[in-house]
Parts: structure tokens; C-alpha cells; sequence
């Protein structure tokens, strides 16, 4: 049959019955704005034609991610708002479009993004269309420097990824979007879950922070505090619960500061609990200042509330906690630990510290190691101390421990903390977990991973588990960062 297409039309949405459309001769005010779709009418000198409809190859899209688990859930966002123009490739290679997510957190982070950056930028001499964007905190922080420096072709802060389909259609005026945002949470956006194992998957619930740790470029980068409203929260958790995931973690930059209409973050997780007891829920990130009781309270009354708390101390230091306007002592931060073992005896506690932070003595360091050893937290997340442009302490103080005595304090501590972890998961050997299966074992296929509700990793022989599935576990033996055990 010799098909004439007599004219191409693009429509906005996809009508519910495709035979119910006829030839745009008849339909003229049809409006031309996706990309992604085209209709044809195929009959011949196109008379009352059915329309037909052909998918155009989409455009490929790579994203590359550093830093937080916000931002992690930034890309699946991401992903999202492209969606309409690009699908997903898993390889820089493929892709017509690269995006990097970056951390401005620490000196080291951004030092990474660009080298790594050198060698994305190297894959346009192949591909003369390929476009590589940088967006998330480092463009927030760095802003035109990347256009002039580095020759990104688009800078796009993480309040700005709605403008993110607009820009890449005229690249040649608008090419950078840094503008935060007092609202902006892509409260209606379902993300993309494109790297997910279908089984846990991250929420965001709130953005920005209004702390302001004299430390910490976060609230310059990520703006202020806005949350998104529970019912979209609940909605969101609802469908992946749905589709199969078996565990959430709720995210936020200081998750307690959550706050919509009559809900605080303790109504909020109370409400996901119930969404089903099969539901594992986690979250992070926790200020102490603002970890309730209430909370504590809620958390103890739903066994589906994960017994795992990250709450970063920086220091075990008072004068230096001070100095780092964290609006806690060491005695506020110890009484926090007491009531969570009160309400939760079996509750993990992990931290971040910060070694050889401005002015710290060798004293004030002695009092983080008698911190870390006092509360004997599970696991924690150990960093020399970067000065940040733009922050108080970088407006105020002087970063003056000499980089071989901040290297031999964060060793000091790394050394404590390993040491802790081995005697926690010993601690642990005989007790039986409920594990949640992930995949399977790095080393061997033989073998299962999970992790039981304190968050630690545990391994143990396949048997007929799968993954998604619950399975009890009696803890064998362990190493500082696994529990090896078998079922029960
Ligand atoms: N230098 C070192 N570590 C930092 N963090 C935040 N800012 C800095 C900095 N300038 C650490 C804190 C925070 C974690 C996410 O990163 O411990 O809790
Ligand atoms: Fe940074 Fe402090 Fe806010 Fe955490 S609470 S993001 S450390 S300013």
C-alpha cells in the first residue's frame, strides 16, 4: 500500500482512545508542544484518517552523582523532569545529554567533580551535540565560574530543575539557573527510581536547613527550610509500598524540622508507619538539638520504624560545639543518647564528627574521643575539617590546625571508631535479626545481603530466599563492617 503521511501533529496529552482521534484536517486546534510524540494520519489524501501514533527516539540522558542521599534523590527527580525528552542510559558513553550532581561539602568533594568533569568534557570531541551540565551544589556555590572556567555547557542549582527542559530547548540564551527558591520542593514530581534495587527507596520530605553550623556551606547551597505536604509524602510511599519496595528512608537536611499544616516529622513518620507493617521506614538526617521525645516515643510504638538513629555530634567538645554554633553542649548531646537507650535499648546510634576543626585543642579533641567511646556508637562518618568559603567560621575563625595534626586526630578517631563497631556487631553474635534481603552477597551468589533493622549489613547462605523477602537471621560471626549468620 503506497501510505501518504499527510501532515505530522503534535498534541499535548495522550487522548484516552488513540481511535477516537481523527486527522488534524478535522481537529485543528490540537496544540503542538511535546517533543516526544508525533501522530501521523496515515490514509491516503486523508480522508476522516485514523491516527496512529509513533514514538520518536528519545534523546540519552547520563546522570552522575556525588555527595548526600538528597542528592541521590535530586537525580531521580531529575530524571523526572526530563523524562518527557530523554530516557535513561547507565553509560556517559551513550548519552547525549551528562549530568554531574554535585556536593560542595568539602574541598575534597568538589576537587573530584573536577577531574572527573575533565574527562566527560574529553567525550565532546567525539560527540561534537553531546551537552554536559553541572547542577546541584557546586553550581549553587561556583555559578558562572563553571560557564568561564570549566566550559560546562549549563549550570542549574537545586532549586532550579523545573527550568532544566526550557533550557536544554534554547541552550543558546539560557544556559545557567542558581535562583533558590523559599518553596520549591517538586512536591508533585514522582521521581524516577532508575538506579533503585526495587526494594528501598528514598522520600525526600523537606529541603534547605536554616542552622547555619558556622561550618557548613549547606545552607547557602540548598537555601531555606520548606517541606512538602504530607499527603503528597503519604501518596508517594503508598505507590512504591505498591510496587513491591519494602523499605523508605525519609530524607531531609534536618528531618525534624518538618513542618505542614498540623504535621511535625513525629505525626509524619507515625502516619508512613501505618501505611503497612510490612514497610520498613528509615531517615536522616537528625539535628540533636531537635530530636524530640515525642519522636522517641513514636518510633518505640511501631516496630516498622527502623531502631537505627543518625545523629551527628561534630565534637565531643562543648567550647568547640559552641564554635560551631551547633546550639548543643556535650551534656545535651549525652542526655539525648540516655533517652534514646530509655525508650529504645536496642537502637543503633551512628554520628558524624569532625576532626581539627578552628582553634580546637588537643584537649577539646581528647573530649570527642571520650564522646565516641562514652556513647559507643554503632558506625560513623569521619572527616578532617574543610574550611568553606562564605561561612561563618570562614568569615570569623582561622583555620589553623596544621593539616599532619588534623590527619593524626581524624586517625585517632577512625582508629576508636572501628574498634567500637567490632565490639557492637560482637556484641551481636548468638542474637537473631529479622534481615530484609537487598541482592545478593558481593563475593559469591551463594551467599544473600540485608540489612536488619539497626542498618547493619548481614550475610548469610541463599537458601530459597529472594530478594524483598524477610528472612530471620542468627548472627554467626562479624568483622567491624558485616555480620555473617545463617537462617533461622
Ligand atoms: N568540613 C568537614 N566536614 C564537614 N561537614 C559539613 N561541613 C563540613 C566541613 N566544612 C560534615 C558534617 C556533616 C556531614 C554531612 O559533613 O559532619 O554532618
Ligand atoms: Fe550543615 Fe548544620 Fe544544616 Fe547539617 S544542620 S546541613 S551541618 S548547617
Amino acid at each position: 500500500m503506497n501510505v501518504v503521511f499527510c501532515s505530522t501533529i503534535q498534541i499535548i496529552a495522550e487522548p484516552q482512545n488513540f481511535t477516537d482521534l481523527h486527522c488534524p484536517h478535522f481537529f485543528r486546534f490540537i496544540e503542538t508542544v511535546s517533543l516526544h510524540r508525533q501522530f501521523f494520519c496515515v490514509k491516503k489524501n486523508c480522508t476522516f484518517a485514523k491516527i496512529e501514533k509513533k514514538e520518536v527516539e528519545k534523546q540519552k540522558l547520563y546522570i552522575e552523582t556525588y555527595g548526600c542521599q538528597m542528592n541521590f534523590a535530586d537525580s531521580e527527580i531529575v530524571a523526572s523532569i526530563l523524562s518527557g525528552e530523554y530516557q535513561m542510559v547507565t553509560s556517559e558513553k551513550e548519552a547525549d545529554l551528562i549530568l554531574v550532581n554535585t556536593c560542595s561539602i568539602r574541598d575534597n568533594a568538589e576537587q573530584r567533580v573536577f577531574n572527573r568533569l575533565n574527562e566527560l568534557l574529553g567525550l565532546k570531541k567525539k560527540k561534537k551535540h553531546l551537552l554536559v551540565g553541572l547542577i546541584g551544589c557546586m553550581a549553587e556555590r561556583l555559578k558562572d565560574e563553571l560557564l568561564t572556567k570549566v566550559k560546562v555547557d549549563l549550570v542549574v542549582g537545586p532549586d532550579a530543575y523545573r527550568s532544566l527542559p526550557e533550557m536544554l530547548k534554547n541552550k543558546n540564551i539560557l544556559n545557567i539557573n542558581t535562583l533558590l527558591s523559599e518553596i520549591e520542593t517538586y512536591d508533585d514530581i514522582n521521581p524516577i527510581r532508575y538506579d533503585s534495587n526495587g526494594i528501598s527507596a528514598f522520600v525526600s520530605i523537606m529541603r534547605g536547613c536554616n542552622n547555619f553550623c558556622s561550618y557548613c556551606v549547606v545552607p547557602y547551597t540548598r537555601g531555606r527550610e520548606r517541606s512538602r505536604k504530607l499527603s503528597n509524602i503519604i501518596n508517594e510511599v503508598q505507590q512504591l509500598f505498591e510496587k513491591g519496595y519494602k523499605e523508605v528512608t525519609l530524607l531531609g537536611q534536618n528531618v525534624n524540622s518538618y513542618k505542614s499544616d498540623d504535621y511535625n516529622f513525629s505525626k509524619l513518620i507515625g502516619a508512613v508507619a501505618q501505611i503497612s507493617p510490612e514497610l520498613r521506614v528509615r531517615f536522616a538526617t537528625s539535628h540533636p538539638k531537635d530530636l524530640s521525645e515525642e519522636l522517641l516515643a513514636t518510633m518505640s510504638q511501631y516496630t516498622n520504624i527502623c531502631r537505627s538513629i543518625h545523629l551527628p555530634a561534630q565534637s565531643g567538645s562543648s567550647s568547640v560545639l559552641d564554635r560551631m554554633n551547633r546550639k548543643y553542649n556535650r551534656q545535651w548531646y549525652l542526655q539525648r543518647i540516655d533517652s534514646i537507650r530509655k525508650f529504645m535499648p536496642d537502637c543503633a546510634i551512628s554520628t558524624d564528627i569532625i576532626a581539627g576543626f578552628c582553634d580546637e585543642t588537643e584537649e577539646e579533641h581528647q573530649e570527642t574521643l571520650s564522646l565516641i567511646q562514652t556513647v559507643g556508637f554503632e558506625y560513623a562518618f569521619m572527616f578532617k575539617y574543610s574550611m568553606r568559603e562564605g561561612t561563618a567560621a570562614h568569615k570569623k575563625m582561622k583555620d589553623d590546625v596544621p593539616e599532619e595534626i588534623k590527619i593524626r586526630r581524624l586517625e585517632e578517631i577512625i582508629h576508636l571508631q572501628q574498634e567500637l563497631s567490632l565490639q557492637s556487631n560482637k556484641r551481636d553474635v548468638g542474637k537473631t535479626f529479622e534481615v530484609l534481603v537487598e541482592g545478593f552477597s558481593k563475593r559469591s551468589n551463594d551467599f544473600l545481603f540485608g540489612r536488619n533493622s539497626q542498618n547493619k549489613v548481614v550475610i548469610f547462605p541463599k537458601g530459597d530466599s529472594r530478594k524483598g523477602e524477610y528472612v530471620n537471621v542468627r548472627i554467626t560471626s562479624c568483622t567491624a563492617a558485616t555480620l555473617l549468620g545463617e537462617r533461622v
